[in-house]
């Protein structure tokens, strides 16, 4: 393998302004450590001279080092690292500098070309410290800064750039400083996302809104293909073809406050606890005037083209792949729509034949996975419709799609996904409902459905009561090293979804199954030391799974159940019952979940995990 480095889902940010940069650098990174925390470094321009820092590790040790001396300035970059290629080391780590010490560069992505640029710099004179493709990036735009002539109305170090990228093929976002020009920062974007956080008299450049929406909420959404120039009182933004662009300044519809961890331990539990509010804003203003049906501004679409589909295919990764599996199941329940689902990391690269009346779904939190974003493509390279439900506003995904849904969840930090995932089931729920009343779905039962799914978030609300009895449980399954997951139905997406969680951040081997597949292998691993989680709904598959639970039972394994209120089971069967509230069928997955996060975190915790930072994991999967 070669040595290069690869940073694709790292976060970045710059500040120019008159504040002292390095507080809100600092405090920006720890936004977004969520997108990794191999290593982390920071360069400031104090009096036109680069002062740096980099440390593997947290941002915290970064933080730990910058405080042993001056580091001031009113300009900087700084970048956090989650690698994928190459070893987490000091020297790997960002920002990198060129070898004329001139151009600072902090970069997301992948150069692909850098073989060849590095040949040619090396022939120019140019020297490097690190095998990186950021350093050979790095050094290119020190070349054409050199080479570049002074034109009057035009920033020297933004045209270097501009014709730098110009000659690389791969993906980045990149922030870039130059000791020549100690007022201004230079960005771009292709494939990996930058956005402008326009302030008063300071403009900050970041990843993703979260590590500036407590100083501003006005921001600008770079393109690929889009260098903007930056000063503190200004920005500029040109196409690397040189087109000038007119931005766009929006709005970011949730604040600074709503990423703060508040009086919660991590991002996770608080996450938990939101969705009440979370779920209530999936459904504002969604519903049809008569209650009998749901409405959604974005999707462009209209009822007769709906009409016209005779099927849906749902992409995804992940938690959100298992949303689309519950989103499979309702909608064809309720709306008698055939729907496929597809790993978006596997349709990209299996040119499926599609039937052409085809619509195209896919779902993603942060709007940025890649494999997310290259299948939503391939589906509009072949002609289909491609729509999104999508957390985050101004994503990728959002902008791309050809409509969509938004989730409205709020910022999710924590790298677990848990009120994305509820909100995404009871989109999925609400779209079945509509799809339905296009289709059979009579107006009594629309009105039941609408009014079932208003009571979610107080339900919600009531099921997280649970909370001291999961810790509990927690505490006493908390040292197996086992665990299986079993539901039928609508259930085994759920019982997929808890062993994701409970392995993320426990690091404890899980496996979801439908619950009667286990006996055609997975009931080999059943004996007293593989405890099973039982996720179980009303309606004509509860006997059977009864006898699922005495198939375990009969070879001593220990049963978790999540029932709804009222179930009955016979005595002795179930070690430990957790009840979820009494529901209508299309949202029983969502409230069955309710209780598997809770187990998932409260076992982490008592395994002493960092719920928020799992090992190996980041929050937005901008990489193969
Ligand atoms: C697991 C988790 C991941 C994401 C997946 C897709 O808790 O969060 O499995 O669901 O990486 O991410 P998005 O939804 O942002 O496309």
């Amino acid at each position: 393998m070669m040595g290069k480095t690869q940073e694709i889902m790292c976060g970045i940010v710059g500040y120019v302004g008159k504040r002292q940069a390095k507080g809100i650098l600092v405090e920006g990174l720890k936004r977004l450590e969520y997108r990794g925390y191999d290593s982390a470094g920071l360069a400031i321009l104090q009096n036109g001279a680069l002062k740096l820092e980099k440390q593997t590790g947290r941002v915290a040790n970064l933080e730990g080092e910058l405080d042993k001396r001056a580091f001031n300035g009113n300009i900087g970059i700084s970048h956090t690292r989650w690698a994928t290629h190459g070893k987490v080391s000091q020297s790997n780590a960002h920002p990198h500098v060129s070898s004329d010490g001139k151009i600072a560069l902090v970069h997301n992505g992948v150069i692909e070309n850098f073989t060849s640029i590095k040949k040619f710099l090396l022939s120019k004179g140019y020297s490097f410290e690190s095998e990186t493709d950021t350093e050979v990036l790095c050094n290119l735009v020190a070349y054409h800064y050199a080479k570049q002539p002074e034109v009057d109305g035009q920033s020297r170090f933004a045209e270097s750039v501009r014709r730098t990228l110009f000659h690389v093929e791969g993906t980045y976002g990149i922030a870039v400083l130059s000791t020549d020009c100690p007022d201004e920062m230079v960005c771009a974007r292709k494939g990996s996302p930058l956005i402008i956080g326009v302030g008063v008299g300071e403009n900050i450049v970041a990843s993703d809104a979260t590590a500036f929406a407590s100083r501003t909420q006005n921001v600008v959404y770079l393109n690929d293909g889009e260098v903007a120039h930056v000063t503190s009182d200004d920005f500029n933004i040109l196409t690397i073809s040189n087109e000038s662009v007119d931005p766009i300044v929006s709005q970011l519809d949730w604040s600074g406050e709503e990423a703060d961890l508040g009086d919660f331990a991590y991002f996770m539990e608080k996450e938990i606890f939101e969705q009440p509010s979370a779920l209530e804003n999936a459904m504002r203003g969604r519903f049809s005037e008569d209650d009998s049906t749901t409405k959604f501004g974005g999707l462009n679409v209209s009822p007769q083209e709906f009409r016209q589909m005779d099927r849906l295919l749902f992409c995804a990764c992940g938690t959100a792949w298992h949303a689309c599996l519950v989103a499979e199941y309702l909608i064809e329940k309720y709306a008698r729509i055939p729907v496929e689902v597809e790993y978006a990391s596997e349709f990209r690269y299996r040119n499926a034949p599609l039937d052409k009346n085809t619509v195209v779904f896919v779902i993603s939190q942060s709007g940025e996975t890649l494999d997310t974003l290259a299948a939503l493509r391939e589906a509009q390279r072949k002609g289909y419709r491609a729509l999104a439900i999508n957390n985050v506003v101004g994503s990728t995904i959002a902008r791309e799609s050809d409509g969509g849904i938004y989730q409205h969840a709020g910022p999710e930090i924590g790298v677990a996904s848990t009120k994305a995932f509820t909100s995404q089931l009871l989109i999925s729920a609400m779209l079945a409902l509509y799809l339905g009343r296009l289709n059979d779905m009579s107006y009594g039962d629309g009105r039941r459905f609408v009014e079932a799914l208003k009571a979610v978030p107080e339900l919600v609300a009531l099921n997280l009561k649970v909370n001291s009895q999961v810790e509990a449980i927690a505490k006493a399954y908390a040292q197996y090293d086992d665990f299986l997951f079993l539901g039928r139905q609508e259930m085994f997406p759920i019982a997929l979804e808890g062993a994701l969680k409970l392995k993320e951040i426990s690091y404890i081997h899980a496996e979801g199954y439908p619950a009667a597949e286990m006996k055609h292998g997975p009931i080999a691993l059943i004996s007293e030391l593989c405890p099973s989680v039982f996720i179980i709904a009303k309606g004509e598959v509860f006997q059977k799974t009864i006898a699922n639970m005495q198939e375990i039972k009969a070879r001593h394994g220990k049963i978790i159940c999540i029932a709804p209120e009222g179930a009955e089971f016979p005595d002795g069967l179930i070690d430990d019952l957790i009840l979820y509230p009494d529901c209508h069928e299309a949202v029983a997955p969502l409230l069955a979940c309710i209780p598997l996060q809770l187990l998932s975190y409260y076992i982490a915790r008592e395994r002493g995990c960092d719920v928020d930072k799992p090992r190996n994991l980041a929050k937005s999967v901008t990489v193969e």
